[in-house]
């Protein structure tokens, strides 16, 4: 039998890593691999192809270092390039190994989060215009009512570190008054990109104190330990030592300097060229 492999979790940057940090604390005995295309971020305002196109690369990547399951730990890379991984590219070549995304996670809990059944959510313009969210809130929730507000410039902010400037105020308020403006019953905002917890400060000021804002972090943790009891088959293949090791498809130095702010281990990350 083949040897066991890390869990790979992917983001087009430093969002994931969001993610990441409550997978770990979920799953302490496994082993992770973080992979941030840094050097092709932001993907939220780029085509349908062009996220595909990266998101696979990424994906190929992962399957060449042995990784049997990836989590797709971006919502834009869930909403655009996700289903043609799995129906496509997964089907065709009959593999074993699996991609799983955060927007279904998210979804299937959705409406158990808000009592007045009007959920906000905040993400980038592509996972908007996917319309993601709604059509799987729909699914699972039918009577639950979804505003969208898209926030094109908070991963470019984020990514750049420019998120705790006063730059960034500006478009956290713009983007928040514009969800509340859509309907005054809104009860829960769920931040649809990985990127936003590093945010999360910034965006309590903005939205008031009655008001839940949900990252996606622990829903994914908890579906992942989920689904790794369903696929006992999966679990066998996934290495369990307690390790984790980050790789960045831009400058290792900016990656782990970066990143430290924010993921409450040290990170000592690699270059990959794809
Ligand atoms: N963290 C990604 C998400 O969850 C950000 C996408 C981007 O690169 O714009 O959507």
């Amino acid at each position: 039998m083949e040897s066991a492999c890390p869990i790979g979790v992917f983001d087009s940057g430093y969002g994931g890593l969001t993610v990441l940090q409550s997978i770990v604390r979920r799953l302490p005995r496994y082993d992770f691999m973080y992979l941030g295309d840094n050097a092709r971020a932001p993907y939220g305002n780029r085509s349908y192809q062009t996220v595909y196109q990266y998101t696979r690369e990424c994906v190929q990547w992962f399957f060449s270092r042995g990784c049997p399951l990836v989590i797709l730990a971006c919502n834009t890379a869930s909403a655009k390039a996700l289903r043609t991984i799995q129906q496509h590219d997964l089907a065709e070549s009959k593999s074993p190994n699996r991609v799983l995304g955060v927007i279904r996670p998210t979804t299937e809990i959705a409406g158990r989060l808000s009592r007045s059944g009007n959920v906000g959510i905040l993400a980038t313009q592509g996972t908007v215009n996917s319309a993601s969210y709604p059509i799987e809130i729909q699914k699972f929730f039918p009577g639950l009512k979804v505003f969208q507000q898209a926030c094109p410039l908070l991963v470019p902010l984020i990514e750049n570190n420019e998120h705790q400037g006063p730059g960034a105020d500006y478009f956290i308020k713009k983007y928040s008054d514009a969800l509340l403006s859509q309907s005054a019953q809104i009860d829960t905002v769920l931040l649809g990109c990985t990127h936003y917890p590093l945010i999360m400060d910034k965006l309590r000021a903005y939205f008031p104190p009655s008001i839940r804002l949900v990252p996606q972090g622990d829903i994914v943790a908890e579906s992942l330990a989920d689904y790794l009891i369903r696929h006992p088959e999966m679990e066998i293949r996934c290495s369990k030592n307690g390790k984790s090791s980050f790789f960045t498809t831009d400058s290792p130095e900016d990656f782990d300097r970066h990143a430290g702010i924010f993921y409450e281990m040290g990170i000592r990350s690699e270059e990959v060229f794809l």
